[in-house]
């Protein structure tokens, strides 16, 4: 139980930040979180969504200025509008990362801020020791593409960085997803968004 967990009728009510990674807002991606905040919320579950492709940035990503290791707090230096969904993933229980797959990869959106959660670890090479409050949270990622080839490639780099933080992971992954926006017609696969949510809601 993180700090910010709220105690409501006896249930822990489940704090989770979704942040999208598609340039599109009425998408594939959209569809499916749509249906996952539906779930998580039919179970309590507090949620909010962000677009990373619409934040204003004032830098391409992260500079590898490491003032944020200089510092003692788990905060980037950089202060633009990234700066405080940062901080919101240190403090939620469940990070979900949604992104429509690029060449095989996550959306460059989403890897502007997902490079940034350099600023939510502290590393001693000397002790070879990290620390990170991402440690007992849950990361899930959800994606999409037009095909199948590549699912298990944009895949990798969330599985390994959960398992490097100390979190655990889940993905939905969604092929033959078709062009934006056609999700919506595919009643399973919204089905399996929506029954996500409401498992961890
Ligand atoms: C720049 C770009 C690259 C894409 N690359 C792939 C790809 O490598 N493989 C694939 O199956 N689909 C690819 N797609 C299709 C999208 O991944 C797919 O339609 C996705 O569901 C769209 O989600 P959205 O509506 O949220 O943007 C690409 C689409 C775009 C615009």
């Amino acid at each position: 139980m993180t700090a910010l967990d709220k105690i409501s009728g006896g249930k822990m009510t489940k704090k989770i930040l979704i942040i999208s990674g598609s340039p599109k807002k009425d998408g594939n991606t959209q569809a499916l979180i749509d249906e996952f905040v539906k779930g998580a919320r039919s179970k309590g579950a507090e949620t909010e969504v962000i677009h990373a492709a619409f934040l204003k940035y004032k830098a391409n990503g992260c500079t590898s200025c490491r003032a944020c290791q200089k510092s003692d707090k788990y905060e980037c230096a950089i202060n633009d509008e990234a700066k405080p969904v940062l901080k919101k993933m240190a403090d939620v229980d469940i990070i979900v990362m949604a992104t429509p797959l690029y060449f095989f990869a996550a959306s460059a959106q989403l890897k502007l801020i997902f490079d940034r959660m350099f600023s939510l670890y502290k590393w001693d090479n000397e002790a070879d020791t990290m620390e990170t409050p991402l440690k007992g949270k849950e990361l899930i990622l959800i994606g999409s593409a037009y095909e199948k080839t590549g699912l298990d490639a944009l895949e990798a780099p969330f599985r390994i960085t959960a398992e490097y933080s100390g979190m655990t992971f889940r993905s939905l992954l969604v092929p033959d997803a078709g062009e934006s926006g056609d999700v919506r017609k595919k009643t399973g696969d919204l089905k399996h968004a929506y029954e996500l949510g409401k498992e961890i809601g």
